[in-house]
């Protein structure tokens, strides 16, 4: 089993820790570098999907995670 932890960031994205295999909507590959910390967007704000470039910090987004069933 793979060793891959997902942080919810607070007030930001998500943070994936380990080797993962990222892909879009077609099964392609989206590249991330090897061995490096990823962090992938929650607000939908980023103009460099589906990768986290801060701009949560700069627009208005609920943060709020979904409450549980
Ligand atoms: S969560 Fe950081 S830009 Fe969207």
């Amino acid at each position: 089993m793979a060793d891959v932890k997902i942080t919810i960031s607070k007030n930001g994205g998500y943070r994936v820790d380990g080797d993962v295999t990222l892909v879009d909507h077609e099964g392609n590959e989206v590249k991330v570098r090897e061995g490096q910390r990823i962090n992938l967007c929650r607000c939908g704000h980023s103009k460099n999907k589906p990768f986290c470039d801060a701009t949560h910090n700069t627009v208005k987004w609920d943060n709020e995670l979904a409450k549980r069933g």
